[in-house]
């Protein structure tokens, strides 16, 4: 049968995503697409709706994206969200002009409750704006069912083709009934049914890996993260002891977080998985001595982890299947495409080996943003603890010790982070704060301890509440806490003198230190 689909076609907006997860909220499956894509593989889809989201172009430059407009004739649905919106005007007759006044922000929005847009919400609802064109006349056969004070054309509806258009954002949170108005066109408009939903997803996915894989041997790098732990998990079901799942402890792990993965999904675990630990912490520390430079020690990590993965694959002998973990998000392309600067290599470890003997990849988290791969880990009973793991980044604490990286730099900044984590546990903070660790910053200061001097390194700590880990803030953590890690960090461990707190945002600073 196939997938109820709605389709995002993506303008270069910056809420593509926020589009899809709102739909997927509302049970429907989404998915993204550039604009680039062309027209018979859309329609090849069966969208059961399109939304064409927003964009920062004009649409009348020279260059602007655009699409042909017989997607307006194949059926299905159609939203235009802002640039969309305005995309749809201008492509079916309507004209598009400099609004005599920019709106930006929250606006009081009039809206027509008739229309099948706004069932149920409110006839004066605040949304979110942000657009220094507007449609300055419809196209034939819309009508307008939405005014701002400054915008005559909030929404726009041609019923008989079901096209609808919103100058404002329903998919941001600043839109209070939003969510309400993309379920109402997701239901009322486009007829969804609604049944994307995580078990059933488990259960398709098991179902369709067993297919695929038949009596083949599946190989899978588990690093303790959410996704690789719940895509290992999804394959055990799925086929048991054909997966074998080999876990590099880079010797660069947390406190104990090696001895953890294992306790999970080692032998005695509850997992039935064949499970290989390789404990390569020397060899990881050997490589990266004396190197400094940032982007080199990821380098460094993540050429060592595939090596060290593929001499473990080899001793298995060729493999049909190899896992990977890739979530929705990393294969979604900007519909803009612009060539924006590297700040950092997020290469992960658990990249693709170029000499492990394997036929065919298996991304079974392909299709699923980070939320939904943490609700199918909690429907295939995988522990909250690790569901709800915070990021934690492939290189570990490699880039979280400024500079050069030995072992027992290494052993002063687990214990560190270990002091924070649980005084941020005990606080109960660790729900609401996205992400808190430790770093070894490089800098040795003098301080005194006792009746004597001391010249020691300076612990960091680092706090931080983001939706996106895109932009950031430092996490207002209150000074009760911080005094108290600061106490126990001094006096428990050895040649730290000093623990500083990173107030800065991001940007202007990156969440990590390196
Ligand atoms: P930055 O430091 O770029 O981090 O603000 C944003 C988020 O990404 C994580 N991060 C990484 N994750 N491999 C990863 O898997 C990496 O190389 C890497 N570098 C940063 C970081 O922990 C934060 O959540």
């Amino acid at each position: 049968m196939k997938r109820e689909t709605v389709v995002v076609l993506d303008f270069g907006g910056q809420y593509n995503q926020l589009i899809a997860r709102r739909v997927r909220e509302c049970g429907v499956y989404c998915e993204i697409y550039s604009y680039k894509t062309e027209f018979e593989k859309i329609k090849a889809l069966q969208p059961k709706g399109i939304i064409f989201t927003g964009g920062p172009n004009s649409c009348y430059e020279p260059g602007a994206p655009t699409y042909t407009p017989e997607i307006f004739d194949i059926g299905a649905p159609i939203l235009g969200i802002c640039y969309g919106s305005q995309l749809m005007m201008h492509l079916l007759g309507g004209k598009i002009s400099k609004a005599p006044v920019r709106e930006y922000g929250k606006i009081e929005v009039t809206v027509d409750r008739n229309s099948k847009l706004f069932t149920d919400v409110s006839e004066k609802t605040i949304c979110w704006m942000s657009h220094n064109d507007y449609v300055s006349e419809m196209a034939p056969g819309f009508t307008a069912i939405a005014h701002s004070d400054n915008c005559p054309y909030a929404a726009m509806e041609n019923t008989q083709r079901k096209l609808y258009a919103t100058q404002f954002h329903p998919e941001v949170l600043h839109t209070q009934e939003g969510q309400k108005m993309l379920s109402n066109f997701v239901f009322n408009v486009c007829g969804c049914a609604g049944d994307w939903r995580m078990d059933s997803f488990v259960e398709q996915s098991i179902t369709a890996i067993r297919e695929k894989v038949g009596d083949g041997k599946v190989l899978c790098a588990l690093s303790g993260g959410v996704d690789s732990s719940v895509a290992a998990v999804l394959l055990s079901k799925a086929v048991g002891e054909q997966l074998t799942c080999v876990f590099v402890d880079h010797g660069l792990l947390r406190k104990n977080e090696g001895d953890e993965v294992e306790a999970v999904f080692g032998p005695d675990g509850p997992y039935k998985l064949n499970f290989i630990r390789v404990n390569a912490q020397e060899r990881f520390y050997s490589k990266l001595a004396g190197v400094t430079e940032p982007e080199s020690k990821r380098k460094i990590i993540g050429e060592e982890f595939i090596r060290v993965f593929e001499e473990e694959a080899k001793k298995i002998g060729a493999v049909d299947f190899l896992v990977q973990g890739t979530i929705y998000p990393d294969v979604v392309e900007s519909g803009v495409g612009g060539e924006s600067t590297v700040i950092k290599s997020h290469h992960n470890v658990g990249g693709l080996p170029e000499h492990v003997d394997f036929k065919e990849i298996i991304e079974p988290l392909r299709d699923l943003f980070k939320d939904e791969v943490r609700r199918a880990g909690r429907e295939l009973g995988i522990p909250d603890y690790l569901v709800d793991r915070q990021p934690f980044p492939g290189p570990g604490l490699g880039i979280r010790i400024i500079g050069d990286v030995t072992a027992e730099k290494v052993a002063m900044v687990q214990e560190a982070d270990a002091i924070w984590r649980e005084e941020i546990a005990a606080a109960g903070l660790d729900k609401t704060i996205s992400q808190y660790f430790a770093a070894l910053t490089n800098m040795h200061s003098v301080g005194v301890m006792g009746d004597g001097r001391t010249y020691d390194y300076a612990i960091a700590l680092r706090a931080v509440t983001t939706t996106d880990f895109m932009t950031a803030e430092s996490a207002q953590v209150s000074w009760e806490v911080i005094e108290k890690t600061t106490n126990r960090i001094v006096n428990e461990v050895k040649h730290v003198n000093r623990v500083l707190y990173d107030c800065t945002g991001k940007p202007p600073a990156t969440i990590e230190f390196e």
